[in-house]
């Protein structure tokens, strides 16, 4: 489906949870969440894939909160793998319980995963996430690979990652993985200190692997740019909303776990799913819909702080 501004609109993110078991400082989650009967039901979710199937927009991202909170997430997941005419589901998730998953959402066909990773050292990592938990990322990751699963890491690029930034780019030396830098998008507690840039954490970068050059490659749904090097079997990713704008290539929309569609990240404005769902109608489910992606505008204001109207957090987003 096209918006008014001519972008195909073919990829939703939908949030299934906004709880999570940790706390890392840039989200933080203070823990609140919304009561069970807020959120929406398995088979909700799957009609609203469905509809969306039937607009055009094929490709999914299952996050929160973290994903794998949610009871009977992978099985969720394999049933919205299922739909037909649904192109590709991947999840986001912070890792800490992907290990024992990983074989069976290989197994039904899962297309990738995200794993959320802001630190390689486990007391830097637990000062970050707000709980030890590095070796269940790590055990996570592993599991992923074993799994034959193609997975990514996504690294934030938080005020003083500076010294972290090479020995994070290493997992792509040492494994088929592309690590993914992400600048720090003035949401929720990340309104408050913005990190490096793409341009800093580049030059840091090439202090280790100075042939890392640009390569014009698509490696998923998202704006990632990417670079190489013969040193690293990965791929080092860029995603450099905030000081390389890429909206006029933006495909999203995005569902929060209690039902409402959001066009845009950057603002507060919403569409209600929740009396389509309740009216059981596709044709209303489509509709919404529709008034989404219409609704979607030319581009974020992440540099004008006084515009950006979604006063929510990442975790209940969907980040
Ligand atoms: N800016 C950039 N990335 C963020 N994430 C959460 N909050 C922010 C923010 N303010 C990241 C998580 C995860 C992905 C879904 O979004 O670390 O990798
Ligand atoms: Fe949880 Fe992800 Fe937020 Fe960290 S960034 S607290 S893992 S939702």
């Amino acid at each position: 489906m096209q918006d008014t501004f001519g972008r195909s609109i073919n990829y939703m993110r939908i949030s299934v949870t906004d709880r999570c078991n940790l706390r890392c400082r840039y989200c933080a989650p203070d823990g609140a969440c919304v009561q069970a009967d807020g959120i929406l039901t398995d088979e909700e979710i799957l009609r609203t894939v469905k509809a969306a199937v039937s607009t055009g927009i094929t490709r999914f991202k299952v996050t929160g909160g973290e994903p794998l909170m949610r009871p009977g997430c992978a099985d969720l997941l394999r049933r919205l793998k299922a739909i037909p005419g649904v192109q590709s589901v991947t999840l986001t998730t912070n890792g800490t319980m992907l290990a024992p998953l990983a074989k069976e959402l290989a197994a039904f066909g899962l297309d990738g995963v995200n794993i959320s990773l802001d630190a390689p050292e486990r007391a830097e990592y637990a000062r970050i996430a707000g709980a030890d938990r590095l070796p269940d990322v790590l055990a996570g990751l592993d599991a992923a690979l074993a799994a034959g699963l193609r997975t990514k890491l996504n690294c934030v690029l938080l005020p003083g990652c500076e010294k972290r930034l090479i020995s994070l780019a290493r997992f792509a030396a040492e494994r088929p993985i592309d690590v993914r830098f992400i600048e720090v998008m003035p949401i929720g507690a990340g309104r408050e200190d913005p990190g490096p840039d793409r341009d800093k954490a580049l030059a840091i970068l090439r202090t280790e692997w100075p042939g890392l050059h640009a390569v014009n490659e698509c490696r998923g749904n998202g704006p990632a740019h990417y670079y190489a090097d013969d040193a690293l079997m990965g791929r080092i990713g860029m995603i450099d909303a905030v000081s390389h704008r890429f909206c006029e290539n933006c495909n999203r929309i995005r569902l929060t776990c209690t039902g409402l569609l959001k066009p845009c990240l950057c603002y507060g404005e919403s569409v209600d799913l929740r009396g389509a769902l309740h009216s059981g109608s596709e044709e209303d489910l489509r509709a919404a819909l529709c008034r989404a992606v219409a609704a979607k505008p030319r581009a974020h204001c992440f540099e004008d702080r006084a515009g950006i109207t979604e006063r929510r957090g990442m975790s209940e987003i969907g980040g």
